[in-house]
């Protein structure tokens, strides 16, 4: 067994260490490549370029993808590359139990083994769905070979009575207007049908969404290719010229693990502020540093919140859909806004820097993106409060919570579990008023399991009746990044493993100072102790298989959510051997 160079770098592909050899194996490799009907012109001495597809028809947000999948081919080609597409798992928001988040990391291991395991010189990695676009990074940054991601782009705006909705910001308003009696059933099936109108994914700045313009912050993929529509034919020169750039970046040698530096996550996390993004890149983001080993605290986050200003106006923040978002300049516009604030100096898959990216982006909508002078907010979007109730950590999105409840002291209704909630909340017997506290407990990465996105407590009917509109709910859950609302989430600890909001009963007060970044429940040290004494964990959901490596193995919310044992990186160079 014997090392070999890998890399262009050292003058070598990777994939030669498959197709140039004058043994056996290279007989093997190259002859059964041909049964595809390639000959060596095709790929001998060209740099083979995988095309990691998430396309799957039980991902509606991804179902396009392979069509955007011919557009990279058709750039490797016209570069001198050898593109192969290959699918990976794939994770659909929608429709998959009890939550993608629960395999996130399953689709990362597959993305990452994928790429170990052949021999590619450079990837593409097709993403559109939440999950599926950090999924595919978290892959990728472990194998750490030349990288390009490109999105599937948001769905058209959707439109009902002449009147834009957004999924799925709207799903959880009219919903709220339906058990509140303000709309007809039928009023909610045609709203159901004219929500979503095209192929791509959400077009809130929901999870997705964010995730595709953080991903094009930290310089992962094309400037301006977040925001293009799904179906408008620029996204399919984008990929076209992502296929032609990831030919570029295999002979520059230029890799994830130089990409993602601490300079390029401050400027994503920059950017998470400036556009009100959703709650879900926290974890994505430390997840990923986690697999290039840069330190990157949950404080940060909320250091870096108070100096940016909060400039895109969407929803569930606040009005406008994706659609607007692309015709008012996208993420290069909102980048220029914020340039003093960012690393310009920082690399970039298209081989130039940030400032070289954004040079002459402009704003050509003020009222969908606004200028530095005029922002929604100076502070920024997303907090990160500390407390007895949370000593690692919870996150408040305060750009989507009424600000009446940014401090606020309060009874606490405690529900044990997502059934528990579903099977009282709309009780007529219920005691609450909108003073009062919902507390949500074993939803987290271990209780849930998977960390579902249940943070988003729905207020009691008889609360909605009563004209309340919000109030301050409390969880180890993760929100949908398209909800709204007062709601503390990823509280870590999570209960699950002991952390304090287990130890919460009905009638605590609550208190929370989102100035004072505090969240506490006001019960004595002696009482919490004697709480802790009669406290034990919840039985486990699964014996056996992925779920129980999950729920062994899966880090806290504070921590990303990846596995203790795929942090760091792959080393691909030295697993591409010869085995004589
Ligand atoms: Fe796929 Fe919303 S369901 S992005």
């Amino acid at each position: 067994m014997r090392n070999v160079p890998t890399n262009s770098r050292n003058g070598r592909l990777r994939s030669a260490e498959w197709f140039d050899r004058k043994d056996l194996d290279g007989f093997l490799h190259r002859s059964w490549l041909k049964s595809t009907g390639v000959t060596d012109e095709t790929f001998r001495g060209r740099p083979v370029i995988g095309i990691c597809n998430s396309w799957s028809e039980l991902v509606n947000c991804n179902v396009h993808l392979r069509g955007l999948a011919e557009s990279v081919k058709r750039g490797v080609l016209q570069s001198g590359g050898f593109p192969l597409e290959f699918p990976v798992t794939s994770l659909g928001e929608s429709l998959m139990k009890p939550t993608t988040m629960l395999y996130r990391n399953l689709m990362a291991m597959d993305v990452e083994e994928s790429i170990r395991s052949y021999p590619l010189d450079g990837v593409v990695l097709l993403t559109g769905c939440d999950k599926t676009n950090p999924a595919s990074i978290m892959g990728a940054a472990s194998a750490d070979i030349p990288s390009i991601v490109v999105t599937g782009g948001p769905m058209l705006n959707g439109r009902w009575r002449g009147r834009e909705i957004g999924s799925c910001s709207d799903c959880w308003h009219f919903h709220e207007e339906l058990r509140a009696g303000r709309i007809t059933e039928s009023d909610w099936v045609e709203i159901e049908n004219s929500m979503s109108r095209s192929n791509g994914h959400c077009m809130t700045m929901g999870t997705a969404s964010t995730m595709a313009c953080v991903t094009e912050a930290l310089g992962l993929t094309l400037a301006g290719g977040a925001a293009i529509p799904a179906v408008d034919s620029r996204r399919h020169q984008l990929a076209e010229a992502a296929g032609r750039q990831i030919v570029a970046l295999v002979e520059s040698d230029l890799k994830p693990s130089d990409i993602l530096t601490r300079e390029a996550f401050e400027n994503a996390i920059r950017v998470l502020h400036a556009i009100s993004g959703s709650t879900n890149a926290i974890l994505h983001l430390i997840a990923y540093a986690g697999r290039v080993g840069v330190e990157l605290p949950l404080q940060l986050f909320d250091e870096l919140c108070a100096s940016t200003p909060w400039l895109v106006d969407l929803k569930p923040a606040g009005r406008f859909l994706m659609e607007d978002f692309f015709y008012a300049g996208g993420v290069p516009a909102v980048m220029t806004q914020i340039e003093d604030l960012l690393h310009l100096e920082a690399i970039t898959v298209s081989g130039r820097t940030v400032r070289e990216n954004i040079a002459g982006a402009e704003i050509i909508n003020p009222e969908v993106i606004r200028t530095r002078a005029v922002p929604l907010d100076e502070g920024g979007a997303l907090v990160v409060l500390g407390g007895n109730l949370c000593p690692d950590g919870a996150v408040m999105k305060i750009s989507a919570a009424e600000p009446a409840l940014h401090r606020h002291e309060g009874r606490a209704i405690v529900f044990e579990d997502v059934h528990d909630l579903a099977a009282r909340v709309d009780d007529p017997a219920l005691e609450c008023d909108a003073s009062t506290v919902m507390v949500l407990r074993n939803a987290g990465p271990v209780g849930g399991p998977g960390m579902p996105e249940w943070g988003h407590l729905p207020i009691p009917a008889k609360l909605l009746r009563a004209g309340v509109t919000d109030l301050l709910r409390i969880s180890d859950a993760r929100m949908s990044g398209t909800s709204y609302g007062a709601v503390v989430l990823h509280v870590a600890p999570e209960s699950a493993v002991g952390g304090p909001l287990a130890l919460v009963e009905d009638g605590d007060l609550i208190r929370l100072d989102v100035a004072e970044r505090r969240l506490d429940v006001v019960v004595s040290d002696a009482e919490l102790a004697e709480r802790r004494a009669r406290w034990s964990p919840p039985a486990r959901h699964d014996e056996r298989g992925y779920r129980w490596l999950h729920v062994d193995r899966v880090l806290q919310a504070n921590e990303g959510c990846d596995f203790d044992f795929l942090r760091g990186k792959t080393r691909v160079v030295e697993d591409a051997v010869t085995y004589l």
